[in-house]
């Protein structure tokens, strides 16, 4: 069916976020906090395209050097969260600790965000993107099983927010009036990888990730990694046949990755899509997050390989 120019430049079947999230009868908070987080990601992309690509001069609590990026992209997507009115309490990966926004506001939401997910891949022109999830209420260290949304944004050749809120997977495109409008709804896995993106450094991993990457390597799955999590996530959701792992090395037992602001929002969405999010032994969702800097070894995408992952490491560690 031909979609015609209503509009400017709006085509007349084009469903933008916030009437697809009516339509999809989420409650009106959590509808202006999502259009909040994607009105915010307008401003990031302008940071993005002609920001300074400089250093900030400063580290956040990981040690990880700021770019000026990482802080601009923080800063506007806080400010935005703060202002929305709906918000208690935020996380950030650039924050060094839980910020207190409205405590006092319950019925609210809070928001744990990597504002901008491998900010240093910028510099060479790398897709890069932004990870949110939410929760109800004031407390953000809960078990990834009780998000009530999460979302992520590519800044790619195009710029696309993918988001659930536990009712499937859609996937937005901005067009060219900077709006969202809807791509593809309820995006699904396949049970079987045809791609793999294997993070850290493979002289560093333990026998059992060895033994998994030699059985993907023996069915044939052809390795895909740009050092992107969002990028290669967002790859192996869309093709609907990949695993995604940065597991736990010899040298860093727990992985790289963030649980609050990376995995969880990841996990959420990878489930919702019929996909598996694991730490290598259990559910990512089911961990109970003890410090909100939290890190855990990721193994996400089909199912029957983060269980072939998951079986390795059983057996060999
Ligand atoms: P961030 O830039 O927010 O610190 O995260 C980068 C992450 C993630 O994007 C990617 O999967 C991982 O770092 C890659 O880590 P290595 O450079 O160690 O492979
Ligand atoms: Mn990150
Ligand atoms: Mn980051």
């Amino acid at each position: 069916m031909e979609a015609t120019a209503g509009q400017a430049g709006k085509t007349k079947f084009q469903i933008d976020l916030r009437r697809y999230l009516r339509e999809d009868g989420e409650d009106e908070q959590l509808i202006h906090l999502i259009c909040e987080i994607a009105e915010a990601s307008k401003y990031i992309i302008n940071s993005i395209r002609t920001g300074d690509l400089g250093v900030a001069g400063t580290s956040n609590l990981y040690g990880e050097q700021q770019l000026a990026l990482d802080v601009l992209s923080d800063r506007i997507l806080r400010k935005r969260l703060a202002q929305s009115g709906v918000v208690s309490n935020v996380v950030s990966e650039e924050t060094a600790d839980i910020v207190f926004i409205a405590p006092h506001r319950t019925g609210n939401f809070s928001v744990a965000y990597d504002p901008l997910d491998g900010s240093s891949l910028v510099d060479v022109n790398l897709a890069v993107g932004t990870i949110v999830s939410i929760y109800r209420g004031c407390d953000l260290m809960q078990p990834g099983t009780k998000q009530v949304a999460a979302l992520y944004i590519l800044y790619g050749p195009r710029t696309t927010l993918v988001y659930t809120t536990g009712h499937g997977v859609h996937e937005f495109g901005m067009n060219q009036l900077m709006e969202y409008t809807l791509l593809r709804r309820n995006v699904r896995m396949e049970p079987k990888a045809s791609i793999y993106a294997p993070g850290g450094l493979r002289s560093l991993y333990t026998p059992g990730t060895g033994k998994f990457v030699r059985q993907l390597e023996s069915n044939g799955v052809k390795l895909r990694y740009s050092g992107g999590l969002v990028p290669d996530f967002n790859q192996i959701l869309m093709k609907g046949k990949g695993v995604f792992f940065y597991p736990h090395l010899q040298n860093a037992p727990q992985g790289k990755l963030r649980l609050l602001f990376e995995l969880n929002p990841m996990a959420f969405l990878m489930e919702q899509a019929g996909g598996a999010a694991s730490n290598g032994r259990q559910r990512i969702l089911d961990l109970v997050p003890q410090k909100f800097d939290e890190r855990s070894p990721f193994f996400c995408g089909c199912r029957d390989d983060v269980a072939m992952a998951e079986a390795c490491i059983r057996e060999e560690g």
